[in-house]
């Protein structure tokens, strides 16, 4: 385990479990579409490339890069688009994939900003839930795990862009943020 990590939460084993059950759940819900997985760089992206080896479908990709938290661990509430989608989805089954639903903030503004695009419809999958610090009016469709309140890093997740690589999820040492 890495020296800044408390606890591991879930282990690589636990996280492709449940990541092929996510994908065999859009695979059944979304039979006969075509959906758009977009993630949401960078946190996404680990948990986005497993996922959709694990869905039976005909679908694309795209991927659009947000910030919000800087090097903080607490969010501003601000987001800032740094990178937008490469194609039209007018008309798509649009199905976005985010790291973690914390305020929920981000993709409240993001599901706002792509609904504007008129797409058939927007589902919402995250790895992780923390409900106890939702401030924004939004639910995930499809959730990997319900997480306390604590800030956790590895497969994909960072603090100040570390620790993306770990092959599982791990709560930080609040000593590691604490100085900050
Ligand atoms: P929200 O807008 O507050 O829901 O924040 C969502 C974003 O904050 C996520 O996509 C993550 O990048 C980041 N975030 C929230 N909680 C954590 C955490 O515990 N570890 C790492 N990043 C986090
Ligand atoms: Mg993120």
């Amino acid at each position: 385990m890495h020296p800044d990590v408390e606890s591991i939460l879930f282990s690589e084993e636990q996280l492709k479990k449940r990541v092929e059950e996510i994908g065999a759940q859009i695979t059944r819900d979304f039979a006969g579409k075509q959906p758009l997985f977009v993630g949401v760089l960078k946190g996404s992206f680990m948990f986005m490339a497993d996922l959709m080896r694990c869905v039976d479908l005909s679908c694309s990709v795209d991927f659009m890069a947000v910030s919000s938290y800087g090097n903080k661990s607490v969010s501003t509430g601000a987001v800032k688009i740094n990178k937008d989608l490469s194609a039209d989805i007018e008309g798509m089954d649009v199905i976005m994939v985010e790291d973690i639903l914390d305020s929920g903030k981000t993709l409240d503004y993001l599901r706002g900003y792509l609904n504007g695009r008129k797409p058939a419809s927007i589902s919402i999958v995250t790895l992780l839930d923390k409900p106890a610090r939702r401030t924004a009016p939004i639910q995930a469709d499809y959730s990997g795990f319900e997480i306390p309140d604590a800030f956790v890093v590895g497969y994909g997740l960072d603090y100040a862009e570390k620790y993306r690589n770990l092959p599982y999820v791990g709560i930080l040492k609040p000593c590691v943020y604490e100085n900050e």
